[in-house]
């Protein structure tokens, strides 16, 4: 008798188990479907807001390329300190000079003192003031040094230009590992000490401009460069992230303009010779660079033709690019010529 009762007992604990596990997994089930509902629902309405925002930004965008720069209102740099690092060669000089001709308080760095003085006399004869140090910047300690040097004499920075770059221009297995370190150290290493010594002051006023001068070598792979395409390649993830996170932080009102030009003629590359994109003047890329900072823009691709071209890469058969790059454009040959820099870091 007590063996049935405690059967019966265990069998209506078990039955009732299975009940209420039913009724769980129903109800589990239910909270599913809607919690998947309201997702698909949640996804579908930001994508239709992206796809209308899309179709704003696109005519936006064709709308800014055809106004021409004397239509439109630009970024004034009256009164702003503007900072050159590489300010005393090849692109930087051009920059500080119309930085100044705009109004801007230029400060220039450099490790050629040589280099400095050079630039601080073209942007002296105009009549302008000008203010340079010398710094290595494959020195962190130098740069953090620097940095602060420029915020007690001259004032906050606004503008920070990370402009200096360095090439030794071997094949992987020539080039001396002091040589790869000094390209990391210059090319893009510095660009984390810079940034970090500026952008809090920047934050903290809500108002700043970084500039990362990258290079179309750092968004597609070049013959004897791969420590300067790879230090390239960096400026553009630096770049792209820092601007994720200053939109994300909501520091909509400090800017970030990345700078990829194609070859510029001032002894950098010498030697070399491009078969489609011809050499760009120092004086045209300094321009085009100061218009975008003036514009706010996010990407500067010199020439703007290279733009359309990119995506190719990762469109086209790996075969099909190398024999459009070897056979068409001829960039390895192109390089063969390139007169590198003496293997000392
Ligand atoms: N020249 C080109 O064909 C070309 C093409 C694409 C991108 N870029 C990039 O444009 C920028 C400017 O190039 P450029 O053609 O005017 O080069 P450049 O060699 O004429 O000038 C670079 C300047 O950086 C300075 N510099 C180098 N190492 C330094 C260090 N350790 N510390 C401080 N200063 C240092 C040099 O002294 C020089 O004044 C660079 O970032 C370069 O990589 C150049």
């Amino acid at each position: 008798m007590t063996i049935l009762l405690t059967t019966i007992f265990v069998l209506l604990q078990l039955q009732q188990r299975s009940y209420t596990t039913a009724f769980s997994v129903m109800m589990n089930t239910k909270r599913n479907v809607n919690t998947q509902m309201t997702t698909v629902f949640n996804l579908a309405k930001d994508t239709v807001l992206f796809l209308v925002l899309s179709c704003y930004y696109i005519l936006e965008s064709i709308f800014w390329t055809l106004v021409p720069n004397a239509l439109r209102s630009m970024k004034s740099l009256k009164g702003d300190v503007v900072l050159v690092t590489g300010g005393g060669g090849g692109v930087g000089r051009h920059l500080a000079v119309k930085l100044a001709r705009l109004g801007a308080k230029v400060v220039i760095w450099d490790i050629s003192v040589e280099g400095l003085q050079k630039t601080c006399q073209a942007v002296t004869d105009e009549g302008y003031e000008i203010t340079s140090y010398v710094v290595d910047l494959a020195d962190r300690t130098a740069v953090y040094t620097t940095a602060e040097k420029v915020k007690k004499e001259v004032g906050k920075v606004d503008v920070l230009i990370n402009n200096a770059g360095t090439v030794f221009g071997y094949t992987l297995l020539e080039l001396t590992d002091a040589a790869i370190e000094t390209t990391y150290k210059v090319n893009i290493l510095s660009h984390y000490w810079t940034v970090k010594s500026f952008l809090p002051d920047m934050i903290q006023t809500g108002k700043g401009h970084i500039v990362t001068v990258g290079s179309v070598a750092g968004l597609l792979g070049t013959y004897r460069c791969t420590d300067y395409s790879a230090t390239k390649f960096a400026t553009v993830g630096f770049h792209e992230s820092l601007f994720t996170e200053l939109r994300a932080h909501g520091h909509n009102t400090i800017h970030a303009t990345l700078v990829c030009p194609s070859y510029i003629n001032t002894g950098m590359f010498d030697g070399a010779t491009p078969r489609l994109v011809q050499m760009l003047e120092p004086d045209y890329v300094a321009e085009t660079m100061i218009d975008s900072i003036r514009k706010n823009e996010v990407n500067c691709v010199m020439p703007g033709s290279v733009r359309y071209l990119l995506p190719l890469k990762c469109l086209l058969p790996a075969k099909m690019c190398w024999d459009l790059m070897y056979r068409v454009m001829k960039g390895p040959q192109s390089m063969m010529g390139f007169a590198a820099k003496p293997k000392v870091s």
